[in-house]
């Protein structure tokens, strides 16, 4: 009977998650599945480092292009982040016959269409739903679920490093500084936290939820930015003043067949849904015409919120390789103009 093989590149805070569920739980997974998962390797930059998981003997590796290059693979788990190594990885794990699940923002942000094609000629699966939002089911929804409908507008609060600093500003009065400290000390920001402070994770999130929302293309390149360095205690205070709160907020709008995608802080009412989106949670607000409003909410980082959205997406790729069938991380595109600032 077929059994499948499973390859994780990297083993961080969501790494090292996926591998713990995917031992822990490959019973149920296999019966999900119908065929059991084998964990074959997981590459890392260092054998020595400190890791959050046990791992069995003899499945680290340095080496990630042999082991994504050694042509047995059904999956390959890819959750490096950034653009290099990851991309290179990714397209050979393609080449080399494995569908890709990843958690790689910017990746699919920058250069989404090239990955998309090497999916397609490969026949094999690309996904990335844990990309955007961490573990809230967002990207199949707008994907699939809503395919028969037309989304108009999606407001997300989508960087949950940014949503912990304001809303510990808002409560607390804490200065900038104090409060990205302790998000980074709760493992919310990114290494860099430049990404998250700067808006550049959330225009990356913006530009693959506007590309799936509205069935087309959009980059990161394309995503007004505007961070959040620049909001002061007494900006907090003053809209709280007028029973607002100030988020950090990705908007993407269909405009006459055009798109506009923007990131930077705004001050929402306290009674929009949004506001009630605290500490480093995250939510996207979605309009379409036939089903009105509605809201995904949850944990928007963190290593297991990730590694759940991730393995679900593994489950997909695992049946679709069982029955020879292929899914599209991208739905069926048609280019449509992307509106600059100026003119939204
Ligand atoms: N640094 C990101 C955030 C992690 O704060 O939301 C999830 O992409």
């Amino acid at each position: 009977d077929k059994r499948l093989k499973v390859a994780v590149l990297g083993c961080g805070s969501v790494g090292s998650q996926v591998v713990r569920l995917l031992t822990e739980q490959s019973d149920d997974l296999a019966a999900r599945i119908g065929a059991p998962v084998d964990l074959v390797g997981v590459a890392v930059r260092r054998l020595d480092a400190p890791r959050e998981v046990d791992l069995p003997e003899g499945l680290l590796t340095t080496d990630a292009h042999a082991l994504v290059s050694r042509g047995d693979l059904d999956l390959v788990i890819e959750v490096i982040g950034g653009i290099e190594p990851a991309r290179p990885l990714i397209l050979a794990a393609l080449a080399n016959g494995a569908s890709v699940v990843t958690a790689n923002k910017a990746l699919v942000a920058e250069d989404g269409p090239t990955l998309f094609e090497a999916a397609e000629k490969a026949g094999r699966d690309l996904f990335y739903e844990a990309a955007v939002a961490g573990a809230i089911p967002i990207l199949r929804p707008l994907r699939e679920s809503l395919a028969g409908d037309r989304v108009t507008r999606v407001l997300g609060i989508v960087n949950g490093t940014t949503n912990f600093i304001l809303d510990k500003m808002d409560t607390s009065g804490a200065g900038f500084a104090e409060a990205l400290e302790e998000a980074q000390e709760l493992g919310y920001a990114e290494a860099d936290p430049t990404a998250d402070v700067e808006g550049f994770d959330a225009a990356a999130k913006a530009a693959i939820l506007a590309s799936l929302a509205f069935h087309t293309r959009v980059n990161a390149a394309d995503v007004y930015r505007e961070g959040i360095s620049d909001v002061t205690a007494a900006d907090v205070a003053s809209a709280r003043e007028m029973k607002s709160v100030v988020k950090l907020l990705a908007i993407c709008e269909l405009k006459n067949g055009a798109v506009s995608a923007r990131v930077h802080p705004a001050m929402i009412p306290a009674t929009h849904p949004l506001a009630s989106v605290r500490e480093a949670y995250n939510a996207v607000f979605v309009e379409s015409e036939a089903a009105g409003q509605l809201m995904f909410y949850g944990p928007g980082a963190g290593g297991a919120p990730t590694a759940s959205a991730v393995l679900g997406d593994l489950v997909t790729a695992a049946r679709n390789r069982l029955s020879s069938t292929v899914g599209s991380g991208e739905s069926a595109y048609a280019d449509r103009e992307v509106l600059s600032m100026g003119e939204t």
